[in-house]
């Protein structure tokens, strides 16, 4: 099962999922449409050809969607009886945290064992240096800024980037780094108005400059548009544009880094399983698997790497 918002990457993680069951002489089956689709048997026995030609597409041939129902004690009862209806032994969650608690229900109150396969361009997940998709993302938000830049150099102009991450920064983080951006503004970090002023004071000049600072979406101070708002009222001599590149970063081929990451992640869910375990998440660390408890992943918060974080600065002077 896919859940949760998708990312590209997560065909290669069905992909080597089946490939892997199959491998090791078990039955595959796929729910489509996340939780809601376990609920309403919306599950299809799936073969080897059934997953052929999808390692380089993205989205997820079995849907994903965010199920309310799947919260309440009532539809996970209904969940497992679709499950036991079909068969089905074992599950791998292909998803992000919010996929993963409903997993540890599940586990909890049905005895069903659950392993997760982390998916999400956000990378906001504890236990894994890297999650399928942040990669691919990453890779589309670099190409635009670096569009963006063109044209900035064009016209002299200030660009406010608003790249996605709900609740977290690292592909506003990653992406600063990589397109040279002045400045970048997280949700971890609280945004100093007036020190970025001061900064931008220095460091453009809309006679014959022009700058890039990115956004990510959950910037806790009102996000790129009020930032940009704010900084044109102080100074209307900047010459400022906004541009949101939202989800065009979901979507799109998967890199090799991420095929490769999402083919090891779910080979290596139906290893855990064939092995008796549940409630784990694949995570990857250092470039060995690793096997982390869901309590861990959900509880914990991954931190940004504070070597990036002011390098965005440093790299600007
Ligand atoms: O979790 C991935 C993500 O792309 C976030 O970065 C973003 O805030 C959210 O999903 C958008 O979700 P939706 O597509 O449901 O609007």
């Amino acid at each position: 099962m896919t859940s949760g918002g998708d990312a590209p990457g997560m065909n290669a993680a069905i992909r080597a999922v089946v490939r892997t069951a199959l491998y090791n002489n078990c039955e595959a089956f796929g729910i489509y449409g996340g939780y809601q689709g376990l609920i309403e048997g919306e599950i299809r026995q799936l073969g080897r050809y059934d997953v052929s030609n999808i390692i380089q597409r993205g989205g997820t041939i079995l849907k994903s969607a965010r199920s309310v129902e799947f919260k309440t004690v009532e539809g996970r009862a209904r969940a497992a009886q679709q499950l036991a209806e079909h068969q089905i032994d074992a599950l791998v969650v292909i998803g992000g945290d919010g996929s993963f608690t409903g997993a540890k229900y599940l586990i909890q109150e049905h005895d069903i064992p659950v392993v997760g396969v982390p998916g999400t361009i956000d990378n906001d997940l504890y236990g894994t240096d890297s999650t399928i998709g942040y990669d691919t993302a990453v890779n589309t938000a670099v190409e635009a800024v670096d569009k963006i830049k063109d044209t900035a150099s064009a016209h002299n102009r200030l660009f406010f980037v608003e790249v996605m991450g709900r609740d977290a920064g690292f592909i506003a983080l990653r992406t600063a780094i990589a397109t040279g951006a002045e400045a970048v503004l997280v949700p971890e970090i609280e945004t100093d108005l007036t020190d970025l002023e001061h900064f931008l004071e220095r460091e453009y000049n809309p006679k014959n400059s022009s700058g890039i600072v990115i956004v990510a979406e959950g910037e806790k101070s009102g996000g790129a548009y009020t930032i940009a708002e704010k900084v044109a009222q102080k100074h209307p001599d900047y010459d400022i544009r906004v541009s949101v590149l939202g989800h065009i970063q979901r979507g799109g081929s998967p890199s090799q880094f991420d095929r490769v990451l999402a083919s090891q992640l779910g080979a290596a869910a139906v290893d855990a399983l064939m092995d008796d375990q549940k409630s784990i998440m694949l995570g990857i660390m250092n470039k060995e698997i690793v096997h982390v408890p869901f309590n861990k992943t959900i509880k914990h918060t991954k931190n940004l790497n504070p070597e990036l974080v002011p390098l965005v600065r440093i790299l600007s002077v």
